[in-house]
């Protein structure tokens, strides 16, 4: 089924404190030597007291700003994240509260670092049923929320931030660029290989309890690395034939910002060159359900993205769930 979809404007936003290797040397047994040859980061930035909410609130400013859009214009609000502000209510209707705004409607998407792609695929749908739809897409995430900051194992790994997409259906006014086409994936048979095993239902809090290490994040990560590469890499080979794409008509290829290694080697299992392969990791970490939008932003705001350009997301997360997205600028 062919909708139109239309992304008016991009928007991202990262707190100001950096949190470098060096940092991270004096808090726990690792070295910048380690951590950037195994994963590419050199930096990360972290909350100091701003919330899940607070990030998005400035994301979803910029990206209503680029799409010449206010806030009450917006039909429906979608946040992807596994970081709200609180389980209850959800990251959306409080965001819906901060923009000003009410009677939208307002969810959050549960898909890891999947969030934000998944989140696309939603509006979609939507747009195919409510053609007048205009729909906040936001990623939002506060990590070191949820970090174990005793396992040199993932805490190196994650960053906070948040970054916003806002999409229509056809309006005849002018766009950024075109969602042509999402596909979205999930096996829960890996689930505990990337999981924060308590506080939920499974393993609920209990009053006067200690929180112990299954209240973060755990990850088995090179079992995780393996099928990051596999899903990714055959995911977007797939969103490109349904359209009669082939990676040769990609010009430029923005996929989840885990790990330097992770997406050199998805640019390489689908003979992308490195030129065309969008990175930030190096400044941002992984941002889980946040680094998709926030590379999409940046990439489109440095001229990374330009217009004419046919343009891959790929992502992969915890679930485990991953997905891609074709672009049109
Ligand atoms: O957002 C999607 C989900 N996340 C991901 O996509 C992450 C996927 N996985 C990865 O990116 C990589 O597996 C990691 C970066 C997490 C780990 O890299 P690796 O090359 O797979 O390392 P490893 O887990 O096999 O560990 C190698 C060694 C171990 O020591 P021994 O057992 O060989 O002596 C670890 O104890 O490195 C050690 N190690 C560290 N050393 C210094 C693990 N973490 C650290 C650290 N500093 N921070």
């Amino acid at each position: 089924m062919s909708i139109n979809v239309h992304i008016k404007g991009l928007g991202h936003h990262v707190p100001e404190k950096i949190l470098s290797n060096q940092d991270l040397e004096k808090i726990v047994d690792t070295s910048d030597e380690w951590i950037t040859s195994r994963t590419g980061i050199s930096n990360r930035h972290i909350v100091e007291d701003e919330t899940c909410v607070d990030l998005a609130y400035e994301a979803s400013l910029k990206a209503l700003k680029k799409a010449g859009l206010e806030a009450d214009d917006l039909t429906h609000i979608i946040v992807a994240t596994f970081t709200g502000d609180r389980p209850l209510p959800s990251a959306s209707c409080l965001l819906m509260e901060r923009l000003g705004i009410k009677q939208k409607a307002a969810m959050d998407i549960a898909a890891a670092c999947s969030g934000f792609v998944y989140g696309l695929e939603t509006a979609r749908a939507f747009i195919a049923l409510h053609p007048e739809s205009k729909i906040l897409v936001v990623g939002s995430e506060i990590l070191t929320s949820r970090v174990n900051w005793k396992d040199r194992s993932t805490c190196v790994l994650f960053g906070d931030g948040a970054g916003a997409a806002v999409l229509t259906g056809d309006d005849g006014a002018e766009h950024d660029g075109k969602l042509l086409d999402v596909v979205i994936s999930a096996d829960g048979a890996l689930s505990m290989a990337l999981a924060i095993k308590g506080g939920g239902s499974a393993l609920p809090y209990h009053l006067g309890d200690n929180v112990g290490e299954e209240y973060f994040i755990e990850m088995r990560g090179r079992e995780v690395f393996k099928h990051a590469v596999r899903n990714m890499a055959s995911i977007s080979k797939e969103v490109l034939a349904r359209h009669g794409y082939t990676t040769d008509d990609v010009d430029v290829l923005v996929p989840h910002q885990a790990n330097q290694r992770i997406i050199e080697a998805v640019g390489k299992k689908l003979s992308i060159p490195v030129e065309k392969v969008f990175s930030n990791v190096s400044r941002f970490g992984n941002t889980s359900a946040a680094s998709i939008p926030i590379a999409l932003s940046e990439a489109k705001e440095i001229g990374a993205i330009k217009e004419g350009d046919l343009v891959l997301v790929t992502t992969f997360g915890g679930g485990l769930t991953w997905g891609s997205a074709l672009l049109q600028f």
